[in-house]
């Protein structure tokens, strides 16, 4: 067997040099005589390492035994996770026991599940993690914690991760005492290059930045009228010696919207703040943006801002943690989510502009050659990571995505549950596939349809509370009187002006979504406002589509434990991981029951308007 880099393999073979066309963090590996001549090439150290990850995967899921030739190359360089862990040890929306970095208000001492976390993590080829929380904590970059830090970077740093951090936009005053966070001011430059050097002093491989500024509450560059470029190349200057990034979220919104006002709507905020910055960043800045223009739905369109910065490097952020998805209690696979978005074609200047082509480059073909996605990832203290068996599957097929977004899902799936489970039984195969490929449907049917997004309760992200969202100044209300529901989120609907959010796609894509009989049912309702007794595509009125959808996802839910229980004693299933995934399908059956009759039974009371089959309104 021979593990190496190219140049390696080249300096002891020099007769017989390999001229192989990978790139970035690629590798080839080949295997002959029945997998007993292996050959494991990478274009770095990194792509020699996921080369013996790769033979591994195979080996154990026994694909080894005809001969191997097999070369490949990301799609991108970015392939990282951010974590929000606190300093304290809590996780924000970590459903999963305590950090597994931080514990009152230090680095923890004992960092094997670190080490361990990295081993998961360079196998599905996540290259940088960010350990600390968006909403930073100025603490974090104090001098006293950086060793700590630099300790966590040394864990990852054998499997080719690099660690990244979430500055403190209002550090300077925090921390040094200064009178001002101006990102102009030449105090605060200075506090910033030298807070970086000290980093990369203990760090000399430190990732980047990740910021989040002027978004909910946290301080940043608009407190002094200062734009989002000037922020981000505040941070993009200081780390540019080192060769590091800043990834700068896109995730900013006005913290407060009026109701009364029909133009109202939080899904703008971000293309309006962006507004006349594309060309204006560091080429070592990288816009993070989020799926959809709201926040982790259950089902959103593609964020429009993609199409906003075709001369600024992009970034994808998804969320493995499922926030708004069930928490971990609930089965979501969430690729066939992630792949409405990557595979939308946005068709700037009417030609193809997927979003999976915008964030790899090929669209734009920035110089920097950056881009690709980040996943928020909530791994906790429990032994299972994410609290959960099945949810696994979802950080996996992340790594394997952001590695090609034109993987199928069905065949990452696959190999996890070989991976995880084992291959003797094909049943099991063919129940977790069943399962999860209906999972993500299932939810959305039991929770919100039609994009009237996951109606979950405002504050925990968990559970039905619509008259909550509808009560609150949030800016993504349901909108639903006696005769109507929905965000017209047109410019002009026939009669009066919408929140004009349409308005900010390419010309095809706001035509389609202004068009009420142009888009597509399942966003009928985030981009109009329509009454219950419209006719959908389907043939289904709006509220018989909310009952059917409701009652049918619940029973998805309920059958999914009879699925699971059919695998009980089952040759690749020990009894500990049966009790404990039986245990959660349980609850999600039972929790979808509370989700469907909070749901219908809240429709039925806005709209007077029974359920064709009896079930709901007829006692
Ligand atoms: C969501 C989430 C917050 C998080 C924010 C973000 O709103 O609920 O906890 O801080 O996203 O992504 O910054």
């Amino acid at each position: 067997m021979i593990v190496g880099t190219i140049d390696q393999y080249n300096h002891a073979f020099p007769h017989a040099p390999l001229n192989l066309s990978f790139s970035g963090d690629g590798f080839s590996l080949r295997t002959q005589g029945n997998g007993k001549v292996v050959r494991i090439v990478g274009h770095n150290e990194r792509g020699a390492l996921y080369g013996a990850f790769e033979y591994l995967s195979r080996l154990a899921q026994g694909t080894l035994s005809s001969n191997v030739d097999y070369t490949t190359s990301p799609s991108a360089p970015i392939r990282w996770t951010n974590e929000w862990d606190n300093m304290d040890g809590s996780i924000e929306r970590g459903y999963a026991g305590n950090s597994i970095f931080f514990e009152n208000g230090a680095v923890l001492a004992n960092l094997s599940r670190v080490t361990q976390y990295a081993r998961l993590l360079a196998s599905i080829r996540v290259n940088a993690v960010v350990v600390n929380n968006v909403n930073a904590d100025p603490a974090t970059l104090e001098s006293n914690n950086i060793n700590g830090l630099g300790r966590i970077a040394d864990a990852f740093r054998p499997y080719g991760i690099q660690l990244g951090l979430s500055p403190y936009f209002a550090s300077p005053v925090n921390i040094s005492g200064l009178p001002t966070y101006d990102p102009l001011d030449s105090r605060v430059i200075a506090f910033w290059q030298n807070k970086t050097d000290e980093i990369y002093k203990r760090i000399p491989d430190m990732a980047g930045y990740l910021v989040k500024a002027s978004s909910e509450g946290q301080p940043g560059p608009l407190d002094y009228n200062r734009t989002l470029a000037q922020a981000a190349n505040l941070f993009a200057k200081a780390v540019k010696p080192y060769g590091g990034l800043v990834m700068y979220r896109g995730f900013i919104y006005d913290a407060t919207y009026d109701k009364a006002d029909w133009t109202a709507d939080r899904a703008k905020g971000a293309v309006d703040y962006f507004n006349g910055l594309d060309g204006k960043f560091d080429d070592n800045v990288v816009v993070q943006i989020k799926y959809g223009p709201v926040d982790f739905q259950v089902r959103e369109p593609a964020s429009p801002l993609f199409s906003h910065l075709p001369s600024t490097s992009m970034a994808l952020e998804v969320e493995v943690s499922q926030e708004y998805l069930g928490q971990q209690c609930h089965l979501a696979y969430l690729p066939p989510l992630w792949k409405t978005v990557t595979d939308f074609d946005l068709r700037i200047n009417g030609t193809s502009s997927r979003v999976r082509d915008i964030i790899t480059n090929k669209r734009f073909k920035h110089p920097s050659r950056l881009g690709g996605s980040a996943a928020v990832v909530n791994v906790g203290q429990n032994s299972t990571w994410l609290g959960s068996h099945l949810a696994m599957s979802n950080l996996y097929a992340y790594g394997r995505l952001a590695w090609n977004w034109e993987s199928d899902e069905t065949e990452i799936l696959q190999d996890w549950v070989r991976l995880t489970f084992g291959r003797r039984d094909p049943h099991l195969m063919n129940t977790i596939t069943q399962m999860s490929l209906a999972s993500w449907p299932a939810y959305e049917n039991y929770t919100g349809n039609l994009g009237t997004m996951t109606i979950t309760d405002i504050y925990t992200h968990f559970g039905p509370n619509p008259q909550r969202r509808e009560s609150k100044t949030s800016g993504t209300w349901l909108r639903a009187d006696e005769k109507s529901i929905g965000m017209d989120r047109t410019v002009w609907n026939g009669t009066g002006p919408g929140t004009g959010f349409a308005r900010q796609y390419p010309d095809e894509v706001y035509q389609m979504y202004e068009d009420l009989e142009n888009t597509p049912d399942n966003l009928l309702l985030w981009f109009h406002h329509v009454p219950y007794t419209r006719r959908l595509h389907s043939g289904e009125t709006v509220v018989q589509h909310f009952y059917n959808a409701h009652y049918s996802g619940a029973q998805t839910a309920a059958d999914f434990v009879r699925m699971w229980q059919s695998l009980h004693g089952s040759a690749d299933l020990d009894e500990e991981r049966y009790q404990e995934v039986l245990f959660r399908q349980v609850f999600q059956a039972g929790h979808a029951l509370v989700w469907r009759d909070a749901i219908v039974n809240w429709l039925h009371n806005v709209s007077g308007i029974p359920d064709d089959l009896g079930r709901v309104g007829h006692h």
